[in-house]
């Protein structure tokens, strides 16, 4: 992971993404924000921050499908930061739930991501899982999909509540 991340983090990458980011961001300004007398920033910046993330990572574009994706990853979120207790109707089992949901979200989309690349019908640097489907390690040996499907959900875990907080305390400040 540390060997990859700056292929796809370091500055000459990002510029890369401004165009989509603004892109994305007027179109949650207009879909959220527009015309109304109050917001609250904090679960708007929520979506917009996953739906870069998914962009970014996944290359998901369907909102629908993000928003319901979104939703069972809150569950998972709000399950690390909890009481680990695994009783049925804890935040705790819920996050468990949650996680095997969106670990089987991310298997489907590896599995068709593998497919499509074969096929030569996506750019092999389209965006950072196809970056992890084409990298090896030392030994020349690709990810395994699962082990690939934890990192993605490592960085979406790992980009969400902090890149949420920040632009939430920009806002505020
Ligand atoms: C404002 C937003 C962010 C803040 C405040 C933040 C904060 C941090 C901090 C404090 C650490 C070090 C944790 C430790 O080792 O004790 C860290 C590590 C890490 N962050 Fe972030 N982060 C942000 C955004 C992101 C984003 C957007 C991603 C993914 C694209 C990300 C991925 C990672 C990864 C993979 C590590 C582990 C790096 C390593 O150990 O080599 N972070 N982050």
């Amino acid at each position: 992971m540390r060997k990859m991340l700056p292929t796809f983090l370091k500055p000459e990458a990002l510029q890369g993404y401004i165009g989509m980011m603004d892109v994305i961001a007027q179109r949650h300004f207009e879909d959220s924000w527009q015309g109304k007398e109050e917001i609250t920033v904090f679960p708007l910046a929520k979506g917009y921050t996953f739906w870069v993330a998914c962009k970014v990572f996944l290359s998901m574009e369907d909102p629908a499908q993000i928003s319901k994706f979104s939703q069972t990853f809150n569950d998972l979120a709000s399950g690390i930061f909890s009481i680990p207790i695994n009783l049925p109707g804890t935040p705790f089992r819920r996050g468990i739930k949650a996680s095997e949901m969106v670990r089987k979200e991310l298997m489907a989309i590896i599995k068709q991501r593998k497919i499509d690349l074969a096929q030569g019908n996506v750019a092999p640097n389209q965006d950072i899982l196809s970056h992890m489907l084409l990298a090896t390690n030392e030994n020349g040996q690709f990810l395994n999909e699962l082990n690939i499907a934890d990192k993605v959900l490592g960085l979406l875990i790992g980009g969400y509540d902090t890149a949420t907080a920040s632009i939430t305390f920009i806002v505020r400040y």
